[in-house]
């Protein structure tokens, strides 16, 4: 499948409802080469992938499953996912972003108990047979992050080009333990976000996501000011 970077960029969305179709480990493999080629402040590419497909992404999800059955508590955090007190315009975007998801599956706001159940699809990777889960080494700091950030969503641009959708998940780091129960991954490493992979069931529905007008979040700063200073 031939796309153009514009339309793999515009078509990828958080997909939350795949069909059970194979996804085959070559094309796996094709995806996360290229994305190799994500760039990372001094080559550090900080990213450790996990692939799970088969039995042990069903054995992980039977298992985060029986965790939100049994009403257990998340396990406690390595890294703040949103600020406690988030301030505008962030606060009202989440808040738009709430509405617009909750509202698609027609769930009221103070309606929490339906919400936790919409919410609970993540751990079933929404149905996805292919997930990935991506860590970044404790000692690493805030622009390694943001080179894995880079690293995903090369990831699921390149999952586009081969027709697959994907949905990133930090959701995953509430059941960390869980994960690393199937993964073992070495002491050290913070487990970011899950990913769910796979072809889009289009059945389920999904609002398409808004964004701010381009002003709200770029500044252009053009003109003759800096030349009159070079003068
Ligand atoms: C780092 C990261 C973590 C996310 N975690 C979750 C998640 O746990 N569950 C979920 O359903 N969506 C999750 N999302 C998807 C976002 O809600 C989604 O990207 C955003 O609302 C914009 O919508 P779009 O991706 O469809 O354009 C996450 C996205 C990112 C980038």
């Amino acid at each position: 499948m031939i796309l153009d970077v514009y339309e793999a960029v515009t078509s990828r969305r958080a997909v939350r409802g795949f069909t059970d179709r194979h996804v085959p480990r070559e094309v796996l493999e094709r995806v996360l080469s290229a994305a190799a080629w994500s760039p990372s402040g001094s080559n550090l590419q900080p990213w450790h992938a996990y692939v799970l497909t088969g039995a042990p992404l069903a054995e992980l999800k039977k298992r985060a499953l029986e965790r939100v059955a049994a009403g257990a508590p998340g396990d406690e955090r390595e890294y703040e996912t949103y600020p406690p007190a988030l301030k505008s315009p962030y606060r009202e975007r989440r808040f738009a972003f709430g509405r617009e998801r909750y509202g698609e599956l027609g769930i009221a706001r103070e309606d929490w108990a339906a919400r936790q159940r919409a919410a609970a699809a993540n751990w079933d990777c929404f149905g996805a047979p292919a997930a990935l889960f991506c860590y970044i080494d404790r000692e690493l700091g805030r622009p390694q992050w943001a080179d894995v950030g880079m690293y995903l969503q090369t990831v699921m641009l390149l999952l586009r080009a081969e027709g697959l959708h994907s949905c990133p998940q930090m959701a995953w780091s509430v059941y960390r333990r869980t994960v690393a129960e199937i993964l073992s991954p070495p002491e050290g490493l913070i487990l970011f976000c899950g990913m769910s992979i796979g072809f889009e069931d289009v059945t389920v529905g999904c609002a398409r996501t808004g964004r701010a007008p381009l002003e709200e979040t770029v500044t252009f700063v053009e003109g003759s000011v800096l030349r009159s200073h070079a003068a």
